[in-house]
């Protein structure tokens, strides 16, 4: 349950030339932990989380989840790795506008083949853990931004994934939502042995992170101990 990026280096086509994303970026998150990246725009926080979760297999460099070298596997292996060990939480929500809170979580566990009833279970389970227990029945356009944000974040954790990767997910809400957010990821880090990436540009949500790394031009540093 840990997630290590060795010497990643990331370029995307740019005119003629490259642009180089990421540059040589070495990062350790050991489990139940939360390393929150900041940076200014166009950084590379995003591209950091896409390889993290294999969505982009990165130019030179090595990813591993869960001691898994993800180097070199098929399409296939790392569809199966991320449905089984990696939760996303995007910025935006992506709920589908037709099923209830619990469905949205359901839908994962269907994916992965669990049945009906475990699925209803864990699906319960983690609604009443992000503080939802009574929304259940509710869908999207009955719930707040940061009841959304909440179902988006139980929804990442259906799988019971050992890595945990979350982009900024407190910018359509207001301070005192997104402070919850981040104590609700936090809290759920710990309590689940997660290894959570906390990509953020509001600097008061730093103090919940365990450690806090910056990522200039592609380059990354160790900003500063969290408390
Ligand atoms: N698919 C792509 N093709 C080409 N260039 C890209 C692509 N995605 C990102 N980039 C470039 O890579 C760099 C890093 O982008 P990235 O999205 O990782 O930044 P970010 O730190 O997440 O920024 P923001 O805070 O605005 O979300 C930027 O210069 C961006 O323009
Ligand atoms: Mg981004």
């Amino acid at each position: 349950m840990s997630l290590h990026l060795t010497d990643v280096t990331l370029t995307y086509p740019d005119g003629d030339g490259r642009l180089t994303a990421l540059d040589r970026v070495t990062l350790d998150v050991p489990r139940g932990s939360v390393t929150a990246v900041v940076g200014p725009s166009g950084s590379g926080k995003s591209s950091l989380l896409a390889v993290a979760a294999t969505l982009i297999t990165p130019d030179a460099g090595t990813v591993t989840v869960d001691g898994a070298d993800t180097t070199g596997m098929s399409r296939g292996e790392l569809a199966d790795l991320r449905r089984r060990r990696i939760g996303i939480v995007f910025q935006q929500p992506n709920l589908l506008p037709s099923l209830t809170a619990a469905e949205q979580l359901q839908v994962m566990a269907h994916i992965d083949g669990r049945g009906h009833r475990a699925a209803r279970d864990r699906a319960l389970e983690l609604l009443g853990a992000v503080g939802l227990a009574d929304q259940a029945g509710r869908r999207p356009h009955q719930l707040s931004g940061g009841q959304r944000q909440r179902v988006n974040i139980a929804r990442a954790l259906m799988n019971d994934p050992g890595v945990l990767l979350v982009d900024e997910p407190t910018s359509a809400l207001d301070h005192e939502r997104g402070a919850a957010v981040i104590r609700l990821i936090t809290r759920l880090t710990h309590e689940r042995g997660t290894a959570t990436v906390l990509v953020t540009h509001d600097h008061a949500q730093l103090a919940a992170a365990d450690r806090v790394t910056e990522v200039r031009d592609g380059r990354l540093s160790l900003a500063a101990t969290a408390g």
